[in-house]
């Protein structure tokens, strides 16, 4: 069943009537251009098939009342009392308090949640939530949705609610994905623009199945490393640092920073060098920069994790395979790989099982095709 029937489904079984909306928003996976969204550079997300759903209707309160759907477990809230907490529920809070403080007036209502983006494993279902969540009260509430102000409330909910320091790539291309296409977002401005996959290549998507742990500390302290390394320069951010600058001066950081920051300005060249390729239809150097992120990660910035690089490596040897490389903050959860069409379904049965071989775990391949930003999906007539 679809999960668009599923929470309607459920809707109708929990409320007794059809829903008024339906909501969904997208996980994503990042082509290329990781660790970059903090130091204001580019990123080259696309929002994948897997996404969070809501199916809603208003109510005359202003109460929020949900019930997710995959965990069996009923929250509520009161925006006009909102109270920081633990659990799922905190990302939904965390959007009205942000909408709220940006001056939005929101209304209540009450509706089902499930999803398919599975958590930690680097394909933002946090964000899917949020964007969800925002789909939710825009359809309630009326406002209009700009992709990048939408983006950075839902990070600011992330970062000031939940507490997590994320960038802002993961609500940009939640909120402003297009089908078909992956999003450079130039991540100071956060202008975006549309660029179409190369023809004759998919994109699949390899979960290792571990899953990150002390992710939060060590991002942090890659932040802080980013940091310290641009304020050296005498700049805003890493993205204000060339190539030809880090050479100059590179000696004068120590080891570890200058590694990081030579991820940081190879990875922004990368993802641009990246967007040219894709709009020449060169599928093969789209994958030569995917391999080579994958090492900048794996070298300098180290986040990848033992899993993650069996999975490149053995993604990599497949010849159906025009480049691979983890995705997202890293720590375990999924690689990305380019792969031939043709092959892709046998490339998919072939890593799965040499994977396995290799770790005894069982990993999950998906093709996928780049799908839409947040929507409202289904509006019931008035
Ligand atoms: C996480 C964060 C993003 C980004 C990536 C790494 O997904 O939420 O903002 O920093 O890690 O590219």
């Amino acid at each position: 069943m679809s999960l668009l029937s599923r929470v309607v489904d459920a809707f109708t079984a929990l409320y007794d009537g059809e829903p008024d909306f339906v909501v969904r928003a997208p996980g994503r996976v990042n082509l290329i251009g990781e660790h970059t969204d903090y130091n204001d550079g580019f990123v080259l997300p696309m929002a994948i098939e897997r996404a969070v759903w809501i199916a809603l209707r208003p109510r005359s309160d202003r109460r929020v009342r949900v019930y997710a759907l995959d965990l069996e477990e009923w929250a509520e809230f009161d925006l006009n009392a909102l109270r920081q907490d633990k659990g799922w529920a905190e990302y939904l809070k965390g959007v009205a308090w942000a909408w709220q403080e940006a001056g939005y007036v929101l209304h209540g209502w009450e509706g089902v949640l499930t999803g398919d983006v599975p958590r930690g494993a680097g394909l933002s279902s946090s964000a899917a939530v949020e964007m969800a969540t925002a789909r939710a009260f825009q359809a309630v509430s009326g406002f209009a949705w700009e992709p990048a102000t939408m983006a950075r409330l839902g990070q600011r909910a992330e970062n000031a609610w939940v507490g997590v320091r994320c960038g802002i790539m993961d609500q940009m291309i939640a909120a402003a994905g297009r089908r078909g296409h992956a999003l450079l977002i130039d991540c100071r401005s956060l202008e975006t623009q549309s660029v179409p996959l190369p023809e004759g290549v998919v994109v699949v998507i390899l979960d290792t199945a571990t899953r990150r742990g002390l992710v939060d500390s060590a991002y942090n302290e890659r932040r802080r490393q980013c940091e310290a390394a641009a304020h050296h320069f005498g700049v805003p951010a890493l993205r204000d640092v060339s190539a030809a600058d880090l050479a100059a001066r590179g000696h004068e950081l120590d080891e570890v920073i200058r590694r990081r920051a030579r991820h940081v300005i190879s990875e922004n060249d990368r993802t641009l060098a990246a967007v040219a390729a894709m709009r020449q239809g060169d599928a093969h150097t789209l994958g030569r920069l995917m391999d080579a992120s994958h090492i900048s990660l794996r070298d300098d910035f180290e986040v990848s994790s033992p899993a993650l690089d069996t999975m490149v490596t053995l993604a990599r040897r497949h010849p159906g395979c025009l480049g691979a490389r983890m995705t997202g903050a890293g720590f375990g959860g999924c690689a990305v790989a380019l792969v031939a069409a043709a092959q892709a379904e046998a490339f998919a049965a072939e890593v799965a099982a040499a994977y396995r071989a290799a770790t005894g775990l069982e990993p999950t391949i998906t093709i996928t095709t780049a799908a839409d930003g947040a929507a409202i999906v289904r509006q019931r007539p008035l």
